[in-house]
């Protein structure tokens, strides 16, 4: 278990984010959940209560409404009077099956993904970087690694996020603000509910796991599980002939 006093998690419902501060966040800690009102966060609040942690607080917060994120998340850190572990989990999936008909929802998942969850990364690293430092934890995907038809704009949406987290922790190096880039392939959770398991399926809870390893190791980059990380160097060689004709 970590040393992290302070947590806030920017999509307060997700399960792979539970995941991760059970993983994480001790149960003396402070956690702040950040969200969409409705059942999914406040049933992580109180999921997290029967573990035991102290002192859950949940707020709302809309990935979309940019122009918002600066106060949220200044009055978030305020609030905990700092934050030694933000976890990014906002994102949506959105239609799997090539040039998207609905173009309105694909651009909606571009919207979330990239900009929405690009602004609140912006936001949460300034004031990390601002009050002295900290651990900034962000969901990318494997899908943004080899952009595949059958997830092409989930996939482009989380190369943006990918590269803008990547640069952000280079940026910030010499600041005290550490980013870890987690990088699942398929997680069995409410976002895949539905959907055929590829090889290499896991629970949320292994991602937790791995997170909690890659923060222990001092990793910027973690796939999850580990071995996607070969088999993406593999399929990042071979030709988009044979990429287009994979079964994932
Ligand atoms: N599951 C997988 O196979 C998988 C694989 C790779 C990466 N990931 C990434 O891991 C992260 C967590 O996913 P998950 O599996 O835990 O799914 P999840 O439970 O559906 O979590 C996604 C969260 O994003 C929130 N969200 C979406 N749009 C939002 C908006 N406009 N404003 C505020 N919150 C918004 C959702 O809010 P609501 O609770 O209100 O819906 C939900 O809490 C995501 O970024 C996902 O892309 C997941």
């Amino acid at each position: 278990m970590s040393e992290y006093k302070r947590a806030i998690v920017l999509g307060g419902g997700s399960e792979i984010a539970l995941a991760i501060v059970r993983a994480t966040v001790a149960a003396d800690a402070h956690v702040l959940l950040l969200g969409r009102a409705g059942p999914h966060l406040s049933g992580a609040a109180d999921a997290l209560r029967g573990d035991g942690y102290r002192d859950v607080q949940t707020d709302l917060l809309d990935a979309d409404d940019t122009p918002s994120h600066g106060r949220v998340l200044g009055d978030a850190f305020a609030r905990l009077g700092g934050a030694d572990l933000v976890v990014l989990a906002v994102g949506l999936l959105g239609e799997r099956s090539g040039v998207p008909a609905d173009v309105d929802g694909a651009v909606r998942v571009l919207s979330t993904n990239a900009v929405g969850a690009g602004s609140l990364l912006l936001h949460a690293a300034k004031e990390l970087k601002d009050r002295g430092g900290g651990t900034l934890v962000v969901l990318s995907s494997v899908a943004g690694e080899v952009v595949r038809p059958a997830n092409l704009v989930y996939g482009a949406s989380k190369a943006a996020l990918d590269a803008l987290a990547r640069g952000t922790g280079d940026a910030l190096r010499g600041d005290g603000v550490r980013v870890l880039v987690v990088r699942p392939g398929f997680v069995r959770t409410r976002m895949t509910s539905g959907l055929r398991a590829t090889p290499f399926a896991i629970d949320a809870a292994a991602v937790g796991r791995a997170v909690a390893r890659g923060l222990e190791r001092g990793k910027t980059v973690i796939w999850a599980p580990a071995a996607l990380r070969w088999m993406l160097l593999v399929l990042k060689v071979m030709p988009r002939t044979v990429i287009r004709r994979l079964p994932l």
